[in-house]
């Protein structure tokens, strides 16, 4: 009898050696464990028939019992540790990270071209002296046009074709309510410049559309004249066009201002058309690229100023700078977000 068990347990330890190394991974192993040194497993259903054998055989089969079931721990343990080791070195392999591969570059976002005009135009007469205020877009019939000397019926009230809010508010034409917002709170001396978006009830084409940028500008002190006027903007447009650029200043209309100016520039492109007929220009040699003038008395008395106190003023049109300055023919391009455009500044 106790010979028999004796036996088996010789074969139970081979099974077990030979189930141990067919585990392929932790889990199978785990298994074979269960399968043999489990509460139900060969060699403890063994164990428990020990009662059946011989009193005087029984130490020596316990002896060896618990040999075999030592080695039979020490074989699980073994492979064990070498499955985790493999599967270790598997994962190593297979989640390698090579460090020298070129990483995946994001696309990176750039300013929009009307931003990049306008803050090249600020930064240019911040470098004048000219500090920036801000102005509501939402304006008042009074700052938009009574107090810039244009009345209910006058017919320059045409030229900025209104989208009215109610009776007395609209979203601003311009950026001229400006000037007087910051006079009505301030004393001379002052260069300031003010941007932003202004609004008209245009037809979207090529060159209008209802919504666009402003950047105004205006300087009040004692003494200020047309030259300072002239030497401001010329440097102005020669920042913006070029060092070579001729500058000439048209007679104009606008009711804040007297006298009012047209500023044009010599064509930069005439050069280097072919056909004759400058595309950009249109054969006109000169093109306009901003409105200004001499502070209209009116103005200066509807903010209190004395008498001894003078000022110019200007506005210039960012989209028209931008389509100048990019050479690009139709303003429409701006306000598409089409990233084939915008990619290219
Ligand atoms: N506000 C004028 C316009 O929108 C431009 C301008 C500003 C002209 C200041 C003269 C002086 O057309």
């Amino acid at each position: 009898m106790s010979e028999a068990v004796l036996d088996k347990l010789d074969s139970l330890l081979d099974e077990a050696k030979s189930k141990i190394t067919k585990a392929q991974d932790e889990k199978e192993l785990e298994e074979v464990r269960h399968q043999i040194l489990g509460k139900k497993g060969e060699l403890t259903a063994l164990l428990r028939n020990l009662g059946s054998i011989p009193q005087d055989k029984r130490p020596a089969v316990g002896k060896k019992a618990n040999e075999i079931k030592l080695q039979i721990e020490q074989v699980l343990d073994d492979r064990l540790q070498k499955l985790s080791q493999s599967s270790l070195e598997i994962r190593l392999q297979n989640e390698r990270i090579d460090y020298s591969l070129p990483g995946e570059s994001l696309p990176s976002g750039r300013l929009h071209p009307i931003s990049e005009v306008l803050r090249e135009v600020k930064d240019i007469f911040r470098g004048m002296g000219f500090e920036v205020a801000r102005g509501p877009e939402i304006e008042t019939d009074y700052y938009n046009f009574e107090a810039l000397n244009i009345p209910p019926d006058h017919p320059a009230r045409e030229m900025w074709d209104s989208l009215y809010l109610d009776e007395k508010t609209l979203l601003r034409t311009h950026t001229s309510p400006v000037q007087i917002r910051v006079m009505e709170k301030r004393k001379p001396p002052l260069r300031v410049i003010s941007a932003g978006k202004c609004y008209r009830r245009d037809a979207v084409d090529a060159t209008h559309c209802f919504q666009f940028h402003q950047v105004e500008g205006f300087m009040v002190d004692e003494e200020v004249s047309f030259a300072d006027l002239k030497g401001v903007l010329s440097t102005f447009a020669r920042l913006v066009f070029g060092q070579d650029r001729q500058v000439k200043f048209v007679p104009s209309y606008f009711p804040f201002t007297e006298p009012s100016v047209e500023v044009y520039i010599d064509c930069f492109n005439c050069a280097q058309s072919s056909t004759g007929k400058c595309s950009l220009c249109g054969g006109e040699k000169w093109i306009e690229v901003l409105g200004a003038g001499m502070i209209h008395p009116f103005v200066l008395r509807v903010v209190d100023y004395p008498a001894h106190y003078s000022g110019f003023a200007f506005g210039v049109g960012i989209e028209r700078i931008a389509l100048l300055k990019y050479g690009i023919n139709d303003i429409r391009l701006f306000y598409e977000n089409d990233e084939r455009f915008l990619r290219q500044f």
